[in-house]
């Protein structure tokens, strides 16, 4: 049989490694120094179970170069890095191939089988201990060495046998579980107390049993997540608390959890997985985990990365890519291979929600040349592709709709009145004929974003374009039914939202974007916004966000510029809402939420991080400083930000 091992880190280093020794076929996936060393000297294995261990010329690669077929493969790899197995894994696996993850995180296999339905998925876990003591060295410590696994429905697969058979011939002790749940909840109930109690005192292994509070805290945690087992149905048979105990009170003193080095290195770690899934599961399982909690708050946690239904639509956590314009359009308006990277970028790293640039609904309300245009048919292919490389992704996108108004680059732009909003260019005055024209307008647009596959549209009311120069008062000095009063200023854009509805169908959802301030009167424009928003909620939108006119004028180091109107707005309607500006790290995020609003999004820290989402999940903090050269650095350098190279 072939054997495959996703990560030559201390466990898969180890399984492979033990395999390899007794002449088995086994390939490794490594990187860096570690894959060089292997290349040049082989892989080899101090082990106090089986002595040294050589193997001269072992089959090592990255990913991308791997061309085998395997029978069997153990993916080892931490927590976060699992997202990259996942298309590596359809190009390389055959539907007979049994995949078996050995991670420490809980229900690996259960995840990875939803995203991998033609695969042979099972779960697995392991008890060793074991690290990459150089590079190409692996060094295995004390004589336990236990693979675990087998399928989540109770099933046993005749190949296992001669998997069985393989591993325990090198060496290994294995167990093909059948109740491969429990098993591994039985795992997870070791490391997880140990890594959050560790992390939290960032203690060793020594201090944490020798301190009676250290000790407590640990033994509490252990208890805690019992109780989560007995709730989801898999009550271990043994008593966990007293076997946990006493393999701290088994290990070598001065050892720590690799949580707890990773954050001590600044590095991704598997905090995630290791600590915020148990309340993740406290709440799912209504099961109180309050010891959890605390050391889950203290390292910023906050349901940031729970799952959200929005009208109808099921986000993979509450984080959104709020509409931006890429700046790499084709000049014809249509999208670019460019962008088509940027979206999959941003798909593959779970955003939660992505919203493409303003897409201009008519050729009059075009705002720039590096706009992506959806007012004919010959639009939909290329926004098709861009939907397409999302929803390959497992991600929901939605086109934002709209039309510049005042700011069109066009020779004569039309606007409620006769702003001047480009120097030199004044508007006319749109006619009443020609607003209806334009509400039929974003009804074409938002069916055509239908029929190119987008989750739902946004329609643009925001940042002083067509709908929001409508709205805001100082912008409009009409007299006529779209003019005046806050009724008569939201005219058009019930009119929008009402064709909107009425072209694509009442399950397609709609969400809008407004400003949360106005230049003049701020202070008597909220009553007017809450009024405004519980309108949209009576048409039928499904969310809404909230922005400010003046988002590009706020200082790099300014933070939640309008949370405390959006909080008043949240309280006082029934609608999500979502928040954007000036939003950037898991505690801004978790200030927002702690509010009531009810999910955040963000532009430029995606412009200058597409996959921001993951490295907030490994605790980064993201690189954007706010500086605001996005603005203009695609016209004038081709690049998108200060820290981007050009292409
Ligand atoms: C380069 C750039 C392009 C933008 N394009 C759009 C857009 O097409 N539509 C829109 O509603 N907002 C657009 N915005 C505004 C953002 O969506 C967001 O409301 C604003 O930047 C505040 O969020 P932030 O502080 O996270 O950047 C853009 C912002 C930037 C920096
Ligand atoms: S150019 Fe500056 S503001 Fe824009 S994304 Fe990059 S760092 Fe952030």
């Amino acid at each position: 049989m072939k054997y495959l091992i996703i990560g030559t880190g201390g466990t898969g280093g180890a399984i492979g490694g033990f395999l390899a020794a007794n002449g088995k076929d086994v390939s490794f996936i490594a990187r860096g120094a570690h894959l060089d060393a292997m290349r040049k000297r082989g892989l080899t294995i101090r082990s106090d179970r089986r002595g040294d261990l050589h193997i001269p010329d072992v089959q090592a690669s990255e990913m991308k170069d791997y061309r085998g077929s395997p029978d069997v493969v153990f993916v080892c790899v931490k927590g976060y890095s699992l997202g990259d197995t996942i298309p590596f894994l359809r190009r390389a696996a055959r539907p007979d191939t049994v995949v078996i993850p050995i991670l420490n995180i809980y229900g690996t296999g259960g995840k990875m089988a939803a995203r991998l339905p033609e695969l042979t998925i099972t779960d697995g876990c392991v008890y060793i201990s074991s690290y990459v003591s150089a590079p190409g060295e692996i060094t295995q410590r004390g004589n336990i060495f236990r693979v675990v696994f087998g399928m989540r429905d109770g099933s046993f697969p005749p190949v296992f046998d001669d998997i069985r058979a393989d591993l325990t011939e090198s060496g290994i002790d294995t167990v093909v579980s059948e109740n491969i749940r429990r098993d591994a909840f039985q795992k997870f109930s070791c490391v997880s107390p140990m890594a959050a109690a560790g992390a939290y005192f960032d203690a060793t292994v020594g201090e944490l049993r020798s301190d009676p509070h250290r000790r407590s805290v640990y033994q509490q945690l252990v208890v805690e997540v019992g109780r989560l087992a007995q709730a989801m149905g898999i009550p271990f048979d043994t008593d966990v608390v007293q076997e946990n105990l006493e393999i701290l009170d088994q290990m070598t003193p001065e050892s720590t959890a690799s949580l707890q080095k990773d954050l001590k290195r600044g590095q991704k770690s598997e905090m995630d997985g290791l600590i915020f899934e148990v309340i993740r599961l406290g709440e799912k399982y209504r099961v109180p985990v309050p010891t959890y909690w605390k050391i889950a708050k203290h390292f910023g946690y906050s349901n940031v990365f729970d799952p959200i239904e929005v009208g109808g639509m099921e986000l993979r956590n509450r984080i959104i890519r709020s509409a931006t314009r890429d700046g790499v359009e084709n000049e014809d308006g249509t999208v670019s291979d460019r962008q088509i990277r940027i979206f999959e970028e941003l798909a593959e790293n779970e955003t939660g929600l992505i919203i493409t640039g303003h897409l201009y609904v008519s050729p009059e309300g075009r705002a720039s040349r590096s706009q992506n245009g959806i007012c004919g048919d010959e639009f939909i292919p290329g926004l098709r592709r861009l939907t397409r490389a999302v929803h390959e992704r497992e991600g929901c996108v939605v086109a934002q709709i709209s039309h510049a108004g005042a700011k069109a680059v066009v020779p004569e732009p039309a606007a409620p009145c006769g702003l001047e909003l480009i120097p030199g260019k004044k508007a006319r005055m749109l006619t009443e004929k020609e607003i209806g024209k334009i509400c039929l307008d974003f009804a074409d647009a938002a069916s055509r974003a239908r029929q190119a596959g987008f989750d739902g549209v946004q329609i643009h009311m925001a940042h002083h374009y067509l709908l929001s120069q409508f709205l805001t008062p100082e912008m409009n000095t009409r007299t006529d039914d779209y003019g005046g009063s806050a009724e008569n200023r939201f005219r058009i854009c019930r009119r929008v939202v009402e064709e909107v509805r009425r072209e694509c169908g009442h399950d397609y959802p709609v969400l809008v974007k407004l400003n949360s301030n106005v230049p003049q009167g701020d202070e008597t424009y909220e009553a007017e916004l809450i009024g405004l928003v519980r309108e949209l909620e009576k048409l039928g939108v499904c969310a809404v966000e909230l922005s400010g006119y003046d988002f590009s004028a706020r200082r790099p180091n300014e933070r939640n510029y309008y949370l405390d109107r959006a909080a008043r707005v949240q309280q006082s309607t029934g609608i999500p809402v979502i928040l954007v500006g000036g939003i950037r790290s898991l505690s801004d995020i978790a200030r927002v939420l702690d509010s009531g609003v009810r999910l955040v999004s963000f532009s430029r820290p995606f412009i200058c991080q597409g996959d921001l989402v993951s490295r907030l999940r490994a605790g980064e903090k993201p690189r954007c400083t706010g500086c605001n050269q996005c603005f203009t650095l695609p016209q004038s350098r081709g690049i998108r930000c200060v820290f981007h190279q050009a292409d």
